[in-house]
């Protein structure tokens, strides 16, 4: 039985995701029990491709790759083309994996997995919609209590929104998802924009990545290159704030971040600010903090991090 942290990470890929999932899969210091898709980025066919591409362009061989929700809880599915492209992952030359998928059902394995866990002992690293997540603590409330923290990429309290003025595009697309997490007993790490936009790439990021000569650093180039043009107005520079791979930044070393414990809740009815994310940074409700929201990330330690992952491949 491996000591390693267990970990069970729910993307959306994504070019974001993919960095994320390609920083996860650079060492063997986790037990990674499985990796489920959602649809998101783009429709979840296209996701759970891109996820085992992504696997398979890192020789990750043994992936246990689950697909999950084709559509929110209760909304239709709004995607991101116009940000990571027709296929999800511009940049990279699109291929049709070998790796397989396995044939359960994403919140069945999340559930089944948890349900046969020891006390908090396993991670969740969400790093799209929230559904898979939130269907599995539908079906068995009470695997909530296998889960040691979930590490999870959305949201924006002094940030505006990139989906909406006011929402992050995870939380709009399921905001439903979203506020039975929140609700969740589990601990709760948030990632959100405040904090992604600290991490933006530049030409000194890419730079560096062009020194390392290994196929998958070559990959997350061409991915980095293309990624977030529709950020570009936003920071008035070819950059890309990276939000998902803040999520296995966190788990690798901590302490590039600050966090702050938090109540988070999650606009779910109202028509222009739906998917907002009411962040309690300064306590005005008195609401049990229920999240621990990353405020400040340092970019040096972060892309230093990212670098060496890369350099991983190669060796
Ligand atoms: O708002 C950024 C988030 O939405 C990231 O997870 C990105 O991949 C998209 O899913
Ligand atoms: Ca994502």
């Amino acid at each position: 039985m491996s000591d390693k942290p267990k970990l069970i990470i729910d993307c959306d890929p994504g070019q974001d995701d993919a960095i994320n999932l390609i920083m996860a899969l650079a060492g063997d210091e986790f037990d990674i029990l499985g990796i489920t898709t959602v649809a998101g980025n783009v429709g979840l066919k296209k996701v759970t491709r891109n996820a085992r591409l992504i696997c398979e362009l890192t020789g990750y061989e043994r992936a246990m790759i689950f697909a999950g929700a084709s559509k929110p809880l209760k909304l239709p599915l709004a995607t991101a083309e116009f940000i990571h492209g027709k296929e999800g992952l511009d940049g990279i030359e699109i291929f049709e994996p070998a790796l397989p998928i396995v044939s359960m059902e994403a919140s069945d394995f999340i559930v089944e997995a948890l349900s046969a866990a020891n006390e908090k002992s396993i991670t969740l690293v969400v790093t799209g919609p929230m559904t898979n997540i939130a269907r599995a603590l539908q079906k068995v409330p009470n695997i909530v209590g296998a889960i040691k923290e979930i590490v999870l990429m959305g949201g924006a309290f002094r940030e505006g929104g990139n989906m909406t003025p006011s929402a992050e595009f995870n939380i709009y697309v399921d905001p439903h998802a979203a506020q039975i997490v929140f609700d969740c007993a589990a601990p709760k790490i948030v990632f959100g924009l405040d904090v992604t936009y600290q991490v933006l790439t530049g030409a000194d990021v890419i730079e560096r990545i062009e020194a390392i000569d290994n196929p998958v650093a070559k990959a997350a180039l061409g991915i980095l290159k293309s990624y977030e043009r529709t950020d570009t107005a936003r920071f008035n520079d070819q950059v890309a704030p990276l939000h998902d791979p803040c999520t296995m930044a966190y788990l690798l070393k901590p302490e590039i971040f600050k966090l702050k414990a938090c109540n988070i809740q999650v606009e779910v009815d109202a028509e222009l600010t739906r998917g907002h994310t009411a962040v309690d940074f300064w306590n005005r409700t008195e609401l049990p903090k229920n999240s621990l929201w990353a405020y400040e990330a340092d970019r040096d330690m972060f892309f230093d991090l990212l670098i060496d992952r890369l350099k991983l491949y190669g060796s």
